[in-house]
């Protein structure tokens, strides 16, 4: 297949700003821990964004900043126009585990969003709904099994079901796939993809993975520690939709060995 021929008609470059975070700095009060200082990111609409840097250097802050699970101590975080002062239904968010509750059906556990935000009425109504999320990832059949009853790769293809049966508009992914092994990681990295590119939603990862974060973003955002800041934003240009066998082209190894070069500079400072 000619992979141009699959890119939407707006490239995320000319499309419109989904996500505008402005001079973002936050200090932990209890420990005066500076964990960002004057950080800016614009994501567009549709595009893919990862996020990679040192552990520490305040990855998972940013991400919940932009939650608006913690508030930043300066600087302006807008979302689709308006401010985030709080957590917000147009933002979905999925977690290095899939904390799928046990007791609860695959199904039950996909539409609990729903079932918090609207009562269980609702979520009896989106059951339909998750069914058809289900068959996306490929976990047809899969609705009424236990938790207990799926491998690792699955639970988190069920918390991307969860994540999407709100229809957000944003995806925060903090480290999602980094407790699977790594064939069923490249699996769920083109599952994101196919996911993201069908639902045209706008997706920023936080990975320890180079390779993870070139193949899947149009924008890699090279943090650098203490404090945690950005050091250099780097453009991906890769036709979409993205294939795995792309890893082993000389402009992917030229990306990697540039970004590895800039987190090794990051480390020592
Ligand atoms: N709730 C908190 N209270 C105080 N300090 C915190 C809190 N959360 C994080 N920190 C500190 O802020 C800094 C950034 O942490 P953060 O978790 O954002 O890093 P990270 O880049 O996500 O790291 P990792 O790659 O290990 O997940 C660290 O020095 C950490 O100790
Ligand atoms: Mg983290």
């Amino acid at each position: 297949m000619d992979a141009t021929a699959a890119v939407a008609a707006v490239t995320p470059s000319e499309a419109e700003t989904v996500y505008e975070l402005t001079g973002v700095s936050k200090t932990y009060e209890r420990n005066a821990v500076v964990a960002l200082q004057d950080v800016s990111v614009t994501l567009r609409s549709g595009s893919f964004s990862s996020v990679i840097g040192a552990s520490g250097c305040g990855k998972s802050t940013l991400l919940k900043i932009m939650a608006g699970l913690i508030p930043p101590s300066r600087g302006r975080v807008v979302l689709q126009g308006k401010p985030v002062l709080g957590p917000r239904r147009d933002i979905g968010m999925m977690f290095q585990q899939a904390t799928l509750f046990p007791w609860r059906t695959t199904i039950e556990n996909i539409v609990l969003p729903i079932e918090i935000r609207d009562g269980r009425r609702a979520a009896q109504e989106a059951k339909a709904r998750g069914r058809e999320l289900l068959d996306l990832v490929g976990l047809s059949g899969f609705a009424d099994a236990y938790p207990s009853q799926l491998s690792g790769g699955m639970a988190q293809r069920a918390a991307i079901c969860r994540m999407l049966i709100t229809e957000p508009a944003v995806l925060l992914l903090d480290e999602p796939f980094s407790a699977v092994d790594e064939l069923t990681r490249d699996f769920m990295n083109m599952e994101l993809q196919r996911i993201c590119l069908a639902r045209q939603a706008t997706a920023f990862l936080v990975t320890h993975s180079i390779p993870e974060a070139v193949i899947l973003s149009d924008t890699v955002y090279i943090m650098a520690p203490r404090p945690g800041r950005v050091a250099e934003v780097v453009p991906i240009d890769l036709p979409r939709p993205r294939t795995l066998d792309m890893i082993t082209t000389p402009y992917f190894s030229d990306i990697v060995r540039h970004i590895r070069a800039r987190l090794d500079e990051g480390a020592g400072s």
